[in-house]
């Protein structure tokens, strides 16, 4: 059973400056809700309900988003205005919520490495809320997805997508052998390579599964692509034994840490999700 889920939610945001120099940019709102909350509720869709957020400086809103308000309670109770709550309500009565502190923006590897203490050795999610994962309704969550491979082969997953070869660079990139429609033993991983270095055209998105011995590769992952401990670098590690599987999921993804990819995403959840009050 995995039961946890691990929110590395520390780093800056500097491609949404200035609109993240005093908000986290996980609280940016797509329509009427925080992208961190969309995340979470896909963690919960996929029966992870214990979630860890690892924190930075000027994050504290993240964690009282997950917190009863009461006075916020107590102005709107038994008026129409509570339908506006239910969403957060249900999310806040369903899992548990606990945060360490990542103390320098060392990269996204040093983060999960610092979330161990959250997590123990057991099988984890891992989502990076800024990635705004949606599929079609009635159908499996991304994260539901990667657990349900991780459920018959036992081996950290990462989720991956077609890009265009121009776009390689912007990516983690797999290089793998499809074992089923869709699936590949990943055998090795690179950082941001240069599109004639890329082993592929697919590249890793912010879900993953992961097995407790990345702890292990991370605390011998030495800093790479731009001096941060990358998690591709010590996923590679894995690989190399055999130990990832790569899955094309069936999804949207849309990349909300840039300006672009959160217009998308905003313009497509208002047209095809939005109801009012949710
Ligand atoms: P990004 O590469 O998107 O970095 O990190 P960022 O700092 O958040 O955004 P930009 O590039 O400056 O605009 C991917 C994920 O890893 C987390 C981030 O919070 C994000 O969810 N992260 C990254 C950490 O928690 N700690 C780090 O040291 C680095």
């Amino acid at each position: 059973m995995i039961r946890k889920c691990l929110f590395p939610v520390a780093g800056y945001g500097t491609r949404f400056l200035p609109a993240t120099k005093a908000m986290p940019k996980e609280m940016l709102p797509v329509v009427n809700k925080p992208l961190v909350q969309y995340g979470v509720e896909e963690a919960l869709s996929a029966g992870l309900d214990q979630i860890g957020f690892v924190t930075g400086r000027g994050k504290r809103t993240i964690i009282d988003h997950f917190d009863v308000s009461y006075e916020l309670e107590h102005q709107i109770a038994g008026s129409d205005k509570e339908q506006y709550l239910t969403s957060i309500r249900d999310v806040i009565q369903r899992a548990t919520f606990s945060t360490t502190r990542q103390p320098e923006m060392r990269g996204l590897g040093h983060a999960i490495l610092v979330g161990e203490v959250l997590i123990g050795f057991e099988p984890f999610g891992v989502v990076l809320a800024d990635d705004l994962c949606l599929v079609e309704e009635g159908t499996d969550s991304v994260l539901t997805q990667l657990v349900n491979i991780y459920r018959r082969f036992g081996k950290s997953v990462v989720a991956v997508q077609e890009v265009p070869e121009d776009k390689v660079h912007k990516f983690g990139v797999i290089q793998g052998e499809e074992l089923e429609e869709g699936l590949y033993t990943v055998s090795d991983m690179v950082e941001k390579p240069k599109k004639e270095e890329a082993p592929s055209n697919l590249a890793i998105i912010g879900r993953y599964v992961l097995t407790p011995d990345i702890f292990e590769a991370l605390r011998h992952t030495e800093p790479g692509k731009n001096g941060e401990v990358q998690i591709t670098d010590a996923l590679c590690q894995l690989a190399k034994r055999g130990r990832v599987l790569a899955y094309k999921f069936k999804g949207k993804r849309f990349d909300c840490g840039s300006v672009d990819g959160y217009v998308e995403a905003t313009n497509y959840v208002f047209e095809n999700l939005y109801s009012n009050g949710q």
